[in-house]
């Protein structure tokens, strides 16, 4: 595992980079993207390239990690539209050329399940963009959460719906209770996998994911056990490093 330490800027650019690069070796890549506020200065280098250096997603395609469950259509903080507005609308993506899980399909194991074979009949994730819970969660993976766990539904914690509930007002009872995610299975088949955390809020999870003992109760502890894992941290981030 990388861990590098920077200003929060530079290490957008740093992750912006990483996908660079990989588009112009591959240009119909796999980018996985997270959402929440951790990948958007990743996502604003991204538009910017596009839009002035000539960085083509024309044949590249997006894979969402999560989605939560029953927003509507139209929300403003479904996941799906978070990324058409900060992201594939930025970049030139068609509808189809970003899946997502389906929160709202009847039968949420069935949509789950077709969400894995949708990634897999891409070819896989080349490279996936990861935020970090202050509880150590990746995608949605709560404390617990099994290790080789696949896409799923996860009933998220009331951390969390605490920690989002600045997206919905500040009322966390208007935030949803369950969410379609990745798994962590499904995040370790990425080929790269790039963590982006600043401030000292994500401090203890920093600290966790680099130097604690992988566990289900600091699930991004997984990305040890991966073989190409980038960690960029801030310093406030990076404030319980040994
Ligand atoms: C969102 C996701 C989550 C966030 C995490 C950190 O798609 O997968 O794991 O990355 O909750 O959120 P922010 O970046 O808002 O602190």
């Amino acid at each position: 595992m990388e861990v590098v330490i920077a200003p929060a800027d530079e290490l957008a650019v740093l992750a912006a980079g990483h996908v660079d690069r990989l588009l112009r070796r591959k240009p119909d890549a796999v980018i996985g993207l997270a959402t929440g506020s951790s990948p958007l200065k990743v996502y604003d280098e991204l538009a910017r390239r596009h839009a002035e250096e000539g960085l083509s997603f024309a044949r590249a395609r997006g894979f969402m990690l999560d989605e939560y469950v029953g927003l509507p259509a139209d929300h403003p903080e479904r996941y799906r539209t978070v990324i058409e507005k900060e992201i594939a609308s930025r970049v030139g993506w068609a509808p189809e050329q970003v899946q997502g899980p389906d929160g709202l399909a009847a039968d949420l194991p069935a949509a789950s399940r077709a969400y894995e074979q949708a990634i897999a009949a891409a070819g896989g994730v080349d490279v996936q963009i990861l935020g970090i819970g202050t509880d150590g969660h990746i995608a949605f993976n709560e404390p617990g959460s099994s290790l080789a766990s696949r896409t799923r539904v996860k009933t998220l914690t009331r951390q969390t719906r605490e920690d989002n509930a600045r997206f919905f007002g500040g009322d966390v009872d208007a935030v949803p209770t369950h969410c379609l995610t990745q798994g962590l299975g499904t995040i370790m088949d990425a080929r790269h996998l790039v963590l982006l955390a600043t401030g000292r809020q994500k401090a203890e999870a920093v600290h966790q994911l680099v130097e604690g003992p992988v566990s289900a109760m600091w699930p991004a502890t997984i990305m040890q056990m991966h073989p190409h894992a980038t960690v960029l941290v801030d310093d406030a981030a990076a404030g319980r490093l040994q």
